[in-house]
């Protein structure tokens, strides 16, 4: 093949993948990234984190695959807490907060008063998880805690995923 002729045949080929993408692209409702701004809220006492969803879905779940086991049913899963395993891109999800009902994070008292009364773990996760807040955290700070455990190990570079509040929540300025 001359080389003229292949270099058509790659611009073209490379203009169908441009294409073929967009077309995909068009087809999801889910953003790149999710600003993690819940409507419930009057106000979010923290900054508010800009969750990367699509690297967290698709990148990192390549780069990791043993942190996700259950693909998207490592975050999404039903009433029963069954993880959605099969969901795919363009499907209905519910949000969190349609089960974690509660705002914000446990209060503190509550939970002291639980440890005082020796409430057993598993209570103590289950009403915790009522709270929207406290349902992100163990989510997100759960997977990223094992990631960074497991890294370290192997080489200790500074984290990567954030374990710490101001690394997902950015600083507000006072007014
Ligand atoms: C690392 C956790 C995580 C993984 C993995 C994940 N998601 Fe999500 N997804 C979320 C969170 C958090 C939200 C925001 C929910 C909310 O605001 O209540 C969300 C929202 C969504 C939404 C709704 C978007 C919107 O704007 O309302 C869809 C649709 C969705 N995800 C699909 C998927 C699919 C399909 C996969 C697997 C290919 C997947 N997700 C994997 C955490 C994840
Ligand atoms: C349709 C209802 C529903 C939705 C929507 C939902 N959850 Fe849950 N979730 C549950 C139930 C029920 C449990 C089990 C609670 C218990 O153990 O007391 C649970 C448990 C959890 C747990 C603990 C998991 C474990 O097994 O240790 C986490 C973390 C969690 N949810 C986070 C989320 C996040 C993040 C989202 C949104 C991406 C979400 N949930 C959406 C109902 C829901
Ligand atoms: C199943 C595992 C898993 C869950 C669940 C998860 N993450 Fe992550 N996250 C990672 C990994 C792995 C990295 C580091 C990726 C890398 O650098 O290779 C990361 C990195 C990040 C980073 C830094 C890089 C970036 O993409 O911005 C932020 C911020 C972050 N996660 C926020 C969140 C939030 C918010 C949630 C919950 C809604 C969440 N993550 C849930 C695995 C997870
Ligand atoms: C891995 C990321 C991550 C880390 C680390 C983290 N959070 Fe969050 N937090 C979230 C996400 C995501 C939400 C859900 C916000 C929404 O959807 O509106 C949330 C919600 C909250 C809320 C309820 C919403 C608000 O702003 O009033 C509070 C309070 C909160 N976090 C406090 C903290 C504190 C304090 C720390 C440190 C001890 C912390 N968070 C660490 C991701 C994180």
């Amino acid at each position: 093949m001359n080389k003229k002729l292949s270099s058509v045949i790659v611009m073209v080929v490379g203009l169908l993948l441009v294409f073929a993408a967009a077309g995909l692209y068009a087809g999801t409702e889910v953003k790149e990234v999710i600003e993690m701004k819940n409507k419930a809220y009057a106000k979010h006492k923290k900054g508010i984190v800009m969750f990367t969803h699509e690297k967290h879905q698709d990148e990192y779940a390549k780069k990791h695959p043993e942190l996700y086991e259950k693909g998207c049913g490592e975050c999404h899963h039903d009433k029963d807490n069954k993880p959605l395993t099969e969901l795919k891109e363009g499907d209905a999800v519910e949000n969190c907060i349609e089960c974690h009902k509660k705002l914000g994070e446990m209060p503190k008292a509550e939970k002291k008063k639980m440890k005082k009364e020796k409430v057993p773990k598993a209570e103590v996760k289950s009403k915790k998880l009522e709270f929207h807040g406290e349902a992100l955290h163990y989510n997100c700070r759960g997977c990223h805690k094992l990631y960074n455990k497991k890294i370290k190990k192997m080489d200790p570079k500074p984290e990567k995923a954030p374990t710490t509040c101001k690394k997902c929540h950015p600083k507000v300025k006072k007014k």
